[in-house]
């Protein structure tokens, strides 16, 4: 099953808005596959985010997202890497419409609450810089 990197930035993560995103994607009707609060090491940042390493906010960036806790998540589901981009809106919260959570929720580009992964390769990137092989709960659902 398609499986996404989602992360609730420093900010979304200081303005209690962990349970708010949780809630969207479970009822959305994806499923957890993994899931910690954790602080982010400069080098994992640079890591991640090294597609952005020449672009002029980079720095920020990694200042911001090593500024306090994230809390990094493993989704799974049909379509959910493309469907979970949707359901975040746009990167700048200012451009972002109402209903997504960048909309709902932003209003800075540099502190827009949630990453997602931007494609299969990235997904897959990015699962495997902030969990391992067996961090990942995978199960029938029963009820
Ligand atoms: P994210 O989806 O985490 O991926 C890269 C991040 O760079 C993006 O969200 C934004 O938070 C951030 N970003 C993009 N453009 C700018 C900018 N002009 N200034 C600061 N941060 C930016």
């Amino acid at each position: 099953m398609e499986k996404t990197f989602i992360m609730v930035k420093p900010d979304g993560v200081q303005r209690n808005l962990i349970g708010e995103i949780v809630q969207r994607f479970e009822n959305k009707g994806y499923t957890l596959a993994a899931g910690k609060l954790m602080n982010i090491s400069k080098e994992l940042a640079e890591e991640h985010y090294g597609e952005h390493k020449d672009k002029p906010f980079f720095g920020e960036l990694v200042s911001f997202i090593t500024s306090g806790p994230v809390f990094a998540m493993v989704w799974e589901g049909e379509g959910v890497i493309a469907t979970a981009r949707k359901m975040m809106g746009a990167t700048n919260p200012q451009d972002a419409e109402p209903g997504t959570i960048r909309g709902d929720f932003g209003v800075q580009v540099g502190m827009n609450v949630i990453h997602g992964s931007d494609s299969p390769e990235s997904a897959e990137r990015e699962i495997g810089l902030f969990f391992n092989e067996d961090d990942l709960v995978s199960y029938e659902k029963t009820i």
